[in-house]
């Protein structure tokens, strides 16, 4: 069954890649949820998508340049818009996570998603992972544009299921071969790439033994498509419509 992915939590109504956005994907009936890694000037892993605090938070400046405690200064719920141009979740409290409050926070039978934006995120993502629940319950897995992050992930912890993302036009096959060559046991293309008929690509993923995931799906039309030819998952802004256009399928 294809598998429902929390895109930065349920980024389309809370503040990504926080913890609201999070305990909602898992409300709205994410089997997983998917979020970014950086790591702080002091070393701590810390969620965020960007490099800097710019777009997401009151604050500015690069992640890498700043330590923990003045991460933690910035709202990370005053960006997001509401629809009447308010901003709702602004001086909330809503604080930049790190990797181990999420870790804490994760409910049971929630798979997690962990992608890789800056490889030295790597081997402190292994080491927290390495004794989570998630991982031993085989719901975890670690992905990256970077192929030199995700083939560190292997080497440090070949347990860890690792996926590989292609940039959106890049092609499939050398991806493909790439994965069963490095043991990365997933790709996952950008959700355009897989064309108006995804057959070939889940085939050619099929004939390769890898998982084919995709990035991001928000239409409920093109989510049921997908799911129809047998995708392994797909990462959704909208996991609410994303659980009911799955749930239309099988009624
Ligand atoms: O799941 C993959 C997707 O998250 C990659 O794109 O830019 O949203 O991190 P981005
Ligand atoms: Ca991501």
């Amino acid at each position: 069954m294809t598998i429902v992915v929390a895109h930065r939590g349920a980024s389309a109504r809370a503040p990504e890649n926080t913890l609201p956005a999070f305990a909602l994907g898992v409300a709205h009936g994410a089997d997983a949820i998917e979020l970014d890694l950086h790591v702080s000037a002091d070393g701590e892993l810390v969620v965020i998508h960007d490099d800097t605090l710019d777009r997401t938070t009151d604050m500015t400046g690069a992640v890498t340049s700043l330590a923990l405690a003045d991460i933690r200064r910035a709202d990370a719920g005053a960006m997001f818009p509401g629809a009447d141009g308010s901003f709702p979740f602004r001086d909330r409290g809503l604080r930049v996570p790190t990797f181990a409050e999420v870790l804490d926070s994760l409910p049971d039978g929630v798979g997690l998603v962990v992608e890789i934006k800056a490889r030295a995120a790597v081997a402190p993502a292994v080491e927290a992972l390495r004794s989570h629940p998630v991982r031993a319950a085989g719901r975890a897995s670690l992905i990256s544009f970077d192929e030199r992050a995700i083939d560190e992930s292997r080497a440090l912890d070949p347990d860890l299921p690792t996926g590989y993302l292609l940039v959106p036009g890049e092609p499939l096959e050398p991806a493909l071969r790439y994965a069963v060559e490095h043991g990365h046991a997933a790709v996952h293309p950008w959700e355009g790439d897989l064309g108006m008929d995804p057959a070939d690509a889940i085939a050619r993923a099929r004939a390769y033994g890898r998982e084919l995931g995709c990035y991001v799906v928000n239409e409920p039309g093109r989510m049921q498509l997908l799911a129809a030819y047998g995708l392994w998952g797909f990462v959704t802004d909208v996991p609410d419509v994303a659980r009911a256009a799955l749930s239309q399928m099988r009624a």
